[in-house]
């Protein structure tokens, strides 16, 4: 719990973009995010756009690898988002999700008749409302399948 927690909280900071361009320094690697909050001192294959993953892709080269960790509730579109990322995926690249399912569940029935149970029931609802899946552990293979990647991992 506490490498997820020391993971989360770096949600969108660009951390996780930087540390790859570290690890891998012969790889060019691009982060992409509406909001321009990440630091300009990056390494210096490293470097961030503002774009929107919601809109047509409108990258000139394919990647080898595309990472796009922790955006329930904030993509439109997930089987759009999907193909596009097939479409621009080179041939044996990876795309790789990581993401959570909103729902919580207990199997010795503790969850039964608390707040906790309650809201795990009406927020996804009230996401879906709002245009956006929150819930996208079960849905995931198919639209990756759909999308045409044929050698699929989930853990
Ligand atoms: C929960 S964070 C995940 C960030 C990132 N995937 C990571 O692992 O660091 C959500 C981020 O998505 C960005 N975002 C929201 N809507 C977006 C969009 N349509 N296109 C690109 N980035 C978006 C937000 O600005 C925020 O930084």
């Amino acid at each position: 719990m506490e490498n997820y927690a020391k993971h989360y909280s770096q949600k969108g900071t660009g951390i996780w973009v930087i540390d790859f361009a570290d690890e891998h320094p012969s790889a060019e690697v691009l982060g992409v995010d509406l909001a321009p909050i990440q630091p300009e001192f990056v390494p210096p294959n490293c470097k961030f756009e503002i774009d929107d993953i919601d809109e047509d892709f409108t990258y000139r080269r394919p990647f080898e690898f595309i990472h796009c960790p922790y955006m329930a509730y904030i993509v439109k579109d997930w089987p759009r988002l999907i193909s596009q990322a097939y479409q621009h995926t080179a041939p044996g690249g990876f795309f790789e999700f990581t993401d959570f399912d909103l729902v919580i569940r207990s199997d010795d029935g503790s969850l039964d008749n608390t707040t906790m149970k309650a809201w795990t029931e009406t927020m996804p609802q009230a996401r879906r409302m709002l245009g956006r899946e929150p819930c996208l552990g079960p849905k995931l293979e198919q639209w990756i399948r759909d999308a045409g990647f044929t050698i699929i991992v989930i853990k």
